[in-house]
Order: C-alpha cells, then sequence, then structure tokens
C-alpha cells in the first residue's frame, strides 16, 4: 500500500515553485505575488492606512518588511520610514527587488524568516506571509516578533465566525480552504501584545473572505 502522508516541501522551494510556475497569476512582470498584491481594491486603502500610520512618527521608524514579495506595495512606503529593510525567502526574486528598486534608505536581504536572525527595526510589516505558513513557522517568527515595538500584520480570513490557526503545510495555499485563518492571539500562539487595533478590512470579491490589517503594538 502507498504512504500517503504529505512530506512538505522545504519552504523555499515551495515559494520559488510558487514564482516559477506562477501559482498566484502573473502579469507582464516576471516575478508576481498574488492579487493581493496587485488589485488596486486591495492594495491602494491598505497604502493609504499604511502611510498615515507611519507618518505619525518623528524620527521616523525603522522598517522591516518580512516576506516582501514582488514589492509593489512595500515600494510605496520606504519613503515613510528612517530605514527599510525588505526581506523575502526567494533568492532570484531579491535579486530582482535589488536591481528594481533603489533608495538609500532601503535595503533587500535573503532570509528564511521562520529560520535566520531577523533584522533590527522598530516596526514589522507581514503582509499576507504568515496565511502561507505551518503553525511551526508561524510559532518560530512570533517568538522572534518580541523585540519590535509594533507589528502591523495582514491576513487573508473567513468573512464571519472560524476556528483559527487550523494547521497547514507552508506553501501556495491558505487556510481559506479550510474555513480557518491566522489569530496570532489565539492557541497555539498565544502572542501577548500591549494593545491591538484594526488598521484595515477590505473585503476579497476574486477569492472570497476579507483581508484585514490590525497593528499590535508590543510591550
Ligand atoms: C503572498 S506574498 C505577499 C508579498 C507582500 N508581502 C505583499 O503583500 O505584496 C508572500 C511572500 O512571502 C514570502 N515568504 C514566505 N515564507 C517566507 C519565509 N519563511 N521567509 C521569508 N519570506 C517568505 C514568499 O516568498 C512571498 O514572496
Amino acid at each position: 500500500m502507498k504512504d500517503k502522508t504529505k512530506t512538505p516541501w522545504p519552504t523555499k522551494a515551495a515559494m520559488e515553485q510558487v514564482y516559477d510556475m506562477k501559482l498566484w497569476g502573473e502579469n507582464q512582470s516576471d516575478f508576481y505575488s498574488g492579487d493581493g498584491s496587485h488589485h488596486p481594491e486591495l492594495v491602494h486603502p491598505y497604502i493609504d492606512v499604511l502611510v498615515s500610520f507611519l507618518s505619525k512618527f518623528s524620527p521616523p521608524l525603522a522598517v522591516c518588511d518580512l516576506g516582501c514579495g514582488d514589492f509593489n506595495v512595500g515600494k510605496h512606503l520606504v519613503a515613510y520610514a528612517s530605514k527599510y529593510t525588505a526581506v523575502d525567502i526567494v533568492p532570484k526574486l531579491i535579486q530582482r527587488n535589488q536591481a528594481m528598486f533603489k533608495d538609500k534608505k532601503l535595503r533587500f536581504e535573503c532570509l528564511d524568516i521562520a529560520t535566520d536572525t531577523l533584522p533590527s527595526g522598530d516596526c514589522v510589516i507581514l503582509r499576507q506571509v504568515l496565511q502561507h505558513l505551518s503553525n511551526t513557522e508561524i510559532q518560530s517568527i512570533l517568538k522572534k516578533l518580541t523585540v519590535y515595538k509594533y507589528i502591523i500584520l495582514t491576513e487573508h480570513l473567513p468573512e464571519s465566525n472560524f476556528t483559527p490557526n487550523a494547521d497547514i503545510i507552508s506553501g501556495q495555499g491558505i487556510r481559506l480552504k479550510k474555513q480557518s485563518g491566522v489569530n496570532i492571539l489565539e492557541a497555539p500562539f498565544n502572542f501577548k501584545v500591549k494593545n491591538t487595533t484594526q488598521l484595515l478590512k477590505v473585503v476579497q470579491q476574486q477569492a472570497k473572505g476579507v483581508i484585514i490589517t490590525t497593528c499590535y503594538t508590543l510591550y
């Protein structure tokens, strides 16, 4: 009898395959991080609330954008940070971003945020990244986030009541297919924060569900 246990691919290989095979769709560009990174009705309101949040700080915050993807979103935020470190696990994507986006304040790094040391900063942006990762990887990322002051987390979630944090194998898909989504304050993570503020909620027309951006202030 065949062993039906799925052996997960390493996350790096899974994400490289997503980009190589254009599993999140495509446009004219060589790398495409999905409709969530490109559809104006999802991107514009997000940029507005992030610009408004970051503009409140003087001096500006040092930002770490973890899982920066094709940088179609992050490129609008660099001007509002004192330093902007954008990280992704896919080496060719980071090389392409380094060639395409130049700014004195901007630095790209190829890291696995679950296993590598994270860059220093005040504020972490995690936009539609944790939703693709297993609970084990999310847990190891969260352990490293306690040193930052703010975490701005964006997750694609089911629209109504759901059981959070059903486990998945890291890769292209998200928990929506299991009628679940990531909530870092709930079990098994039980992440402790000082304040929680919802910054944005956008209904995702194409793929169902809602995309919620929350700002967590840490102790
Ligand atoms: C759906 S895309 C979102 C891109 C971007 N944050 C945005 O909103 O436009 C998720 C990105 O997270 C990256 N990623 C996934 N797991 C990662 C990991 N362990 N370390 C670093 N990057 C990761 C993927 O390669 C991909 O580029």
